[in-house]
């Protein structure tokens, strides 16, 4: 389980595991464009302000995923207990 916080209302919300940080965030109201919801069209990529990223997708480079700065919320998780995302 990890935590997401968005940088702009300051709100944090729980990703339990069994859930994706897309779909926990609609129950919210908080809608992330998406569209393969697999890692491979890169729709959904969100800026990561803080926290490291679990990365899941196929989309990425080994470059982008090092720099910790981005995530595709579709099927990425994360390796710190917070996140905390430009939304
Ligand atoms: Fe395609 Fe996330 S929706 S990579």
């Amino acid at each position: 389980i990890f935590e997401v916080r968005l940088a702009s209302s300051g709100a944090v919300y729980l990703i339990p595991p069994d859930e994706t940080v897309i779909s926990a965030l609609a129950k919210h109201g908080i809608d992330i464009p998406s569209s393969c919801e697999q890692g491979i069209c890169g729709t959904c990529i969100t800026r990561v302000i803080d926290g490291v990223p679990d990365h899941r997708d196929l989309f990425l480079t080994e470059e982008e995923r090092a720099g910790n700065d981005q995530f595709t919320p579709c099927c990425s998780r994360a390796k710190t207990r917070t996140l905390v995302l430009d939304l």
